[in-house]
């Protein structure tokens, strides 16, 4: 039984992350997603937010499960006995954050391996700063989240939400 974690910020859950989660299967038999509770930037959406829209997303995938995390990955790795990171390349660009990112956390944890999968083609220019910004400016993120989703980023910027795209 392998275990394996799928780290992000996930804010907010995009198609291209699901098909990430999809394609895990293919090299881990249980898959955490692991919400990191404050990351460096910003979030539009809370973690209890981020995580009822995963938990929505993944509905009725057996396989998969949804958690926060808090501090190190490495750490929260060894704690649900997972050794393999989940991390979804859309193009070369993401190469070398996940490069530098994979180096320092075998340093940190050599039992945890990093697994790159790659996006498939229509998520390749897909992300989740992308979709809050065309939202801000009223454009339609259709078919690129899911409908809860939607529904929650508009909610999010009728409220006024100010939030600063630049971070
Ligand atoms: O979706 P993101 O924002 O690209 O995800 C980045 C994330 C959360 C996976 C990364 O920032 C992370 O693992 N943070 C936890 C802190 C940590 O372990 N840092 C050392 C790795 S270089």
């Amino acid at each position: 039984m392998r275990t394996a974690v799928y780290p992000g910020s996930f804010d907010p859950i995009t198609l291209g992350h699901l098909d990430i989660i999809h394609r895990s299967r293919a090299v881990a038999d249980r898959l955490i997603v692991a919400i990191m509770a404050n990351p460096r930037k910003n979030t539009l959406f809370s973690a209890e937010e981020r995580v009822a829209q995963v938990r929505k997303a993944v509905a009725g995938m057996k396989h998969v499960q949804v958690r926060t995390f808090d501090g190190l990955l490495v750490n929260f790795a060894k704690h649900v006995s997972a050794d393999v990171i989940i991390r979804g390349l859309r193009a070369m660009s993401d190469f070398e954050y996940e490069f530098q990112m994979s180096l320092m956390n075998r340093r940190l944890r050599p039992e945890s391996e990093t697994v790159l999968l790659i996006s498939a083609e229509p998520w390749t220019y897909l992300s989740s700063s992308a979709i809050k910004e065309i939202v801000k400016f009223g454009g339609s993120v259709k078919g690129l989240v899911t409908p809860y989703v939607e529904d929650e980023l508009r909610r999010k910027f009728r409220d006024g939400h100010d939030f600063h795209l630049s971070t």
